[in-house]
């Protein structure tokens, strides 16, 4: 059984202009101890995506269909007292842009020891304090830094803060939403070692997101694609690098920052996800896509299987246009 099966799950947003179709049908799946990477331009879902399953959404969203299972229970259909159970404790989030995560009027020590004693009131403070101090550690902080404020560390020290507090109770599994985008990049490289190493000593699931696929290289198992609130393509991570079957994944590979050049998303891909309040009919990348024909901009495709275990929800996958395939006969 897998630890988290996430199916069919959809994410609307109620706004002024109309209703935000920001998740529309994704479904992912996540043994124990797999590292998953979630890729995807900005305004993909991605961040909808994650904050679902700890039942972390704004107040105007709504979950009009789906089931998120974790561990064998339906996380939907749990109350805010249940789901309070469960967060911090089984599942934790590593929130995007740790200074706004973090509260600047409280010590870095105290942030950590905070969901300890909340989630294992019997534990005593001073017990509470020495598993804050060796979490520290353990991402590389000296307990020296303890009674620290959050503004007296670098970007990399409370991103290292973060994912100490993340594990302060001891989760199965956890979300990391673009854990390392606003730092250099020896420090990212840095963080994601870290991240790699805290998983296989503590067995974590980890769901990774990130919009930079290079941050995700190297760190995946799995990889997942997401484009205008769906699933276009997933497989094991070498898979996809390797042979991305949607013309979006392909495309997504190219805006791949050189490792001796810019850092930044440069190239990028020409034209704008589409509207989630209307999406298109048919792909939600035909408007933008160079290899798009006929059929795409009428027929939305559901995810196939191009090879075994490599999904991809394009008519016309890239395999059989470069094997000559269906396509070019
Ligand atoms: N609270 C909200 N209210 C209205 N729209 C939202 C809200 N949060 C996100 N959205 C919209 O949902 C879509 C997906 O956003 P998000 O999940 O943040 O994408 P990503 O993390 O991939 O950048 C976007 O169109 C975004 O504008
Ligand atoms: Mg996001």
């Amino acid at each position: 059984m897998p630890l988290l099966d996430v199916r069919n799950l959809r994410v609307d947003f109620r706004t002024v202009a109309g209703i935000v179709h920001a998740v529309d049908g994704v479904s992912l799946s996540l043994e124990k101890g797999e590292i998953m990477g979630i890729a995807g331009e900005s305004g993909c879902g991605k961040t909808t995506m994650a904050l679902a399953v700890p039942g972390l959404l704004a107040r105007n969203a709504t979950v009009p269909g789906g089931q998120i299972i974790f561990d064998g229970e339906d996380l939907i259909s749990k109350s805010e007292d249940e789901m309070r159970t469960i967060r911090w404790r089984r599942v934790s989030v590593i929130f995007q842009g740790s200074m706004n995560a973090m509260n600047p009027l409280k010590t870095v020590g105290s942030q950590i020891v905070e969901p300890i004693l909340l989630h294992e009131p019997r534990t005593p403070r001073r017990e509470a304090e020495a598993r804050a101090e060796k979490l520290l550690d353990s991402v590389g902080i000296s307990k020296k830094r303890f009674s620290n404020y959050p503004h007296e560390f670098s970007g990399g020290m409370r991103q290292r803060a973060m994912i100490a507090m993340s594990l302060a109770c001891g989760p199965d599994l956890v979300l990391a939403d673009e854990p390392v985008t606003a730092l250099d990049v020896m420090i990212q490289a840095q963080i994601l070692e870290l991240i790699k190493v805290l998983c296989s000593e503590l067995g974590l699931s980890l769901i990774m997101i990130s919009h930079d696929l290079s941050v995700l290289a190297e760190l995946c198992d799995t990889l997942v694609v997401m484009y205008a609130g769906r699933v276009v393509e997933h497989g094991r991570s070498a898979d996809v690098f390797r042979e991305p079957a949607h013309p979006y994944s392909a495309r997504l590979m190219n805006a791949f920052p050189d490792i001796y050049g810019e850092r930044v998303f440069t190239s990028g891909i020409p034209g704008y996800p589409p509207n989630l309040i209307a999406p298109p009919v048919g792909c939600g990348f035909y408007e933008r896509c160079p290899e798009r024909l006929a059929g795409c901009e009428s027929t939305r495709q559901e995810l196939s299987e191009t090879s075994p275990g490599h999904w991809c929800s394009c008519l016309y996958p890239r395999r059989d246009k470069e094997g000559g395939g269906i396509i070019n006969g």
